[in-house]
């Protein structure tokens, strides 16, 4: 099963719909044409519909950093699936750690956003991962497998090709310290066996399971080399072209 590698920049609460002007300008000079690896950005929901008549013509695609799980209603403040779409979104981060750790969002309820982002012909993409303390106490692959299973209860197994996972420890982002390729790859095997549990061989194979944290355009032809490893979600390295663009040109690289 081959799977064609997905770079994605989380772009988190940075750049304004014109400094996206900029950033998206020079990625679609950059890497916009190309089709070996599979690109898409995130940028904050000010800048989603600037962003989206910017890649419009090219082959990037556009991803939202969290949406709602009702359809709509009275929800102040929140963004529904069905606004995303009518901005031409393809992939949703969902359960990001900082929406864990900062806004109390729990695997249970993030599965119903991830249901709704793929009963909504969204693509989500699932972000789990163990802190600091959790890997030092010997509980990461328990951690990460009860994220996995609780965020992807009920996940209909025919949609499983528009699945994607995030896996980003906690203590590697935005720290400048990255898992060794080793610990990334012992981590993302035993998710893709979690996957083959809930969903069978067959289906795990075709999930695509991205690393996080502190990926550089330094770090990134080793990590992505990794069998199970087969994309990133990129934060501070996203904010610059030439950082996004050099891990992209390094999953073309292993393409
Ligand atoms: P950094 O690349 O800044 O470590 O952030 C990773 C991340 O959280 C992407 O979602």
């Amino acid at each position: 099963m081959s799977r064609k590698y997905l770079i994605a920049g989380n772009w988190k609460m940075n750049k304004t719909a014109s400094e996206a002007e900029d950033l998206v300008g020079e990625i679609n000079t950059s890497v916009g044409s190309q089709t070996t690896v599979q690109v898409c950005v995130c940028p904050a929901f000010t800048a989603l519909a600037k962003t989206s008549e910017l890649v419009e013509q090219t082959e990037v695609f556009l991803g939202s950093q969290n949406m709602n799980a009702e359809s709509s209603g009275a929800y102040t403040g929140e963004i529904s699936a069905e606004m995303l779409r009518d901005l031409y979104v393809s992939f949703v981060i969902l359960g990001h750690s900082e929406r864990r750790q900062y806004y109390g969002e729990i695997s249970t309820a993030i599965n119903l956003k991830v249901l709704a982002a793929v009963q909504n012909n969204l693509k989500p993409i699932y972000c789990i991962g163990e802190t600091l303390e959790e890997r030092e106490a010997g509980q990461t692959l328990a951690v990460v497998r009860q994220q996995v299973r609780e965020g992807l209860a009920n996940f209909p197994t025919n949609a499983i090709e528009h699945l994607v996972l995030a896996y980003e420890p906690v203590w590697a982002i935005g720290t400048g310290k990255t898992a060794t390729d080793e610990m990334a790859q012992e981590v993302h095997a035993d998710i893709r066996q979690v996957l083959a549990e809930m969903f069978g061989e067959s289906a795990s194979a075709s999930v695509r399971i991205l690393y996080g944290g502190s990926m550089k355009p330094d770090n990134a032809q080793s990590l992505l080399s990794q069998p199970d490893v087969d994309g990133g979600l990129i934060g501070g390295a996203s904010l610059t072209s030439r950082a996004f663009c050099g891990i992209v040109e390094a999953a073309r690289a292993l393409s």
